[in-house]
């Protein structure tokens, strides 16, 4: 299959393209590095610089005349989207839609999008499934929304299958722990340097953690695919990709303290505002449509993250 990967200078986005070229597959990264590294690159994968917020996009959408698009490329902090929320809704939302009409006149069958949790906002039902209100309290989960009804108005009259995917807090190696990654990497990178972790709050709060590995195989199966992502009805392309598994963050610095072998202390400080109390989101739907359900064990992701991020000190 020729794919083409948004943000494939990314976390999520090398972790696929590996996963991808290991596959068979031939791969186009398109990534402007804002956020990702030149170190990330696979040297098997094609490569283009470019915003895709840029008028090049297009043509070079098309000189790569791929048959799925799997579109990672945001602007990812919640922080950047509540200081500057033009400049997220011109990347997720402007750019989601220049991804989609470069997918269509390209001539792809199908378009993947990184969507999140985030477009739940705060959960008054768990776990959340792809019917529950859909109710971001963040500009950034705002932009995810909107970019998936981008997504519907073109796609669905031009043919183009395609599927929202909705990640769960997404963890593993090459995640970034400055700025805002995820609590895995903050917690891994200052356990590596002997630094306590920082707790916000109790730690009673939860989460649906989720390996990479999982969130890889799931834009692939969804990929490969050879039935309709994009099912009828509001929610019909919107797809959770959880474990379906809650755990407190405390339980999470505990396990991550065995994979790193710390025996140093964890912090408190005060509860962040704003932050959500619990998250879990049911995989069913995924698992019904496509055959994805994630396979990897809290523990053994987190022993995989703990020996990339001790491999980088
Ligand atoms: N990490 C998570 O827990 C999580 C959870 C839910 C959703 N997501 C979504 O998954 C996707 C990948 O996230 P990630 O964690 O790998 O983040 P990341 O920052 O590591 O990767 C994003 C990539 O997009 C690139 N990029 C940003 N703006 C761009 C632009 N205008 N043009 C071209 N490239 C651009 C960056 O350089 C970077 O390589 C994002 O869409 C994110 O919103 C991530």
């Amino acid at each position: 299959m020729r794919v083409l990967v948004t943000g494939g200078a990314g976390f999520i986005g090398s972790n696929l393209v590996h996963a991808l070229l290991s596959g068979g597959h031939e791969v186009t990264v398109i990534d402007d590095f804002s956020g990702g590294s030149m170190a990330n690159i696979h040297p098997a994968a094609g490569l283009r610089r470019i915003d895709i917020t840029a008028p090049e996009l297009a043509a070079a959408v098309l000189a790569v005349r791929p048959e799925v698009v799997i579109h990672l490329a945001a602007q990812v902090s919640v922080a950047v989207s509540i200081e500057d929320p033009e400049f997220d809704r011109r990347v997720n939302v402007g750019g989601t839609r220049a991804v989609a009409k470069a997918a269509v006149d390209a001539g792809a069958r199908r378009v993947l999008f990184a969507s999140s949790a985030a477009v739940y906002g705060e959960p008054h039902e768990l776990p959340l499934t792809e019917g529950s209100p859909a109710s971001p309290a963040v500009p950034y989960g705002c932009s995810k929304l909107a970019a998936e009804g981008e997504l519907a108005e073109l796609l669905r009259p031009a043919g183009v299958d395609f599927a929202c995917l909705r990640f769960a807090n997404v963890y593993g190696p090459r995640q970034k722990a400055e700025g805002e990654g995820g609590v895995v990497a903050q917690f891994a990178s200052r356990m590596a340097l002997g630094t306590a972790p920082v707790i916000y709050g109790t730690g009673s709060q939860t989460r649906d953690f989720i390996f990479v590995a999982d969130v890889v195989g799931a834009c692939i199966r969804a990929a490969e695919f050879e039935g309709t992502l994009a099912l009828p009805g509001e929610n019909g392309p919107a797809y959770n990709i959880s474990t379906g598994r809650e755990t407190t963050v405390s339980m999470l610095a505990e396990g991550l303290r065995v994979a790193m072998r710390y025996a140093g202390e964890i912090e408190h400080v005060d509860p962040r505002p704003g932050d959500v109390e619990a998250s879990l989101l049911s995989p069913e739907k995924a698992a019904s449509v496509f055959g994805w359900r994630a396979a990897v064990e809290l523990q053994t992701g987190l022993q995989g993250t703990a020996a990339w991020f001790l491999s980088q000190r």
